[in-house]
């Protein structure tokens, strides 16, 4: 079974490490070269500065995170799609679904404008982009722009993730719940 989730910095080490463990050919058809891990340290720092111009998705099976999605906000208020699945768990659907999660955060949030880089022998993520209704033109050098003008939630949609964002936002104070109780039942209170 595979879950996917919206994420926050606190996994971002996590990210990190799946980028730099990517082989070198899934290395090139995600960002386009051969990045380096001194690259991919470049990236993470600059998530970690600009937290709000970066939303991380994961997927996990029951032991392990296999993939993750990032979109990646652009001064121009466009954002780029970006996503990348573990080599053992390629093909069984989980790009397909961090995909769907993130166009559906997109349409909830009024994202307005998504974008997407594929390289162009990777057919995969092509028949993706297009199964997504991304529009793939080229840019010459290889390389394809796969782009959505996102459109409105369905009224089914915004529910769901309404749904989803409020579960996540309990989740969280539940966890602070759990904090506030332990603060007042385990005190180090001078006698
Ligand atoms: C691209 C990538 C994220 C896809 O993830 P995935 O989990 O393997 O993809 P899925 O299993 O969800 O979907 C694969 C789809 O491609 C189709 N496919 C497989 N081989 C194909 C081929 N040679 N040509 C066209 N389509 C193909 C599958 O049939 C499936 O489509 P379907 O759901 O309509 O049946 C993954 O291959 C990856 O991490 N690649 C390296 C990084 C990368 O290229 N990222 C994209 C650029 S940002």
């Amino acid at each position: 079974m595979i879950y996917t989730y919206r994420t926050n910095i606190y996994k971002i080490h996590d990210y990190s490490r799946h980028l730099k463990n990517l082989t070198d050919d899934d290395k090139i058809s995600r960002f386009g070269y051969l990045i380096t891990d001194y690259m991919i340290d470049k990236l993470i720092l600059d998530m970690c500065y600009h937290p709000s111009e970066h939303e991380l998705w994961y997927a996990r099976t029951d032991d392990t995170r296999v993939g993750w999605g990032h979109l990646a906000r652009n001064p121009d208020n466009s954002w780029e799609l970006a996503v990348s699945v573990d080599r053992d768990h390629q093909r069984q659907g989980i790009g397909n679904k961090l995909i769907s999660e993130m166009l559906e955060f997109a349409k909830f949030h009024h994202i307005s404008e998504i974008y997407m880089h594929c390289i162009e022998d990777n057919r995969v993520i092509q028949h993706l982009a297009s199964k997504h209704e991304l529009k793939t033109r080229e840019r010459g050098a290889g390389e394809r722009t796969a782009a959505l003008e996102v459109p409105e939630p369905t009224f089914i949609e915004a529910n769901k993730q309404l749904w989803k964002e409020q579960t996540e936002i309990l989740k969280e104070m539940g966890k602070l719940r759990n904090r506030l109780t332990n603060l007042w039942t385990n005190p180090m209170l001078p006698k």
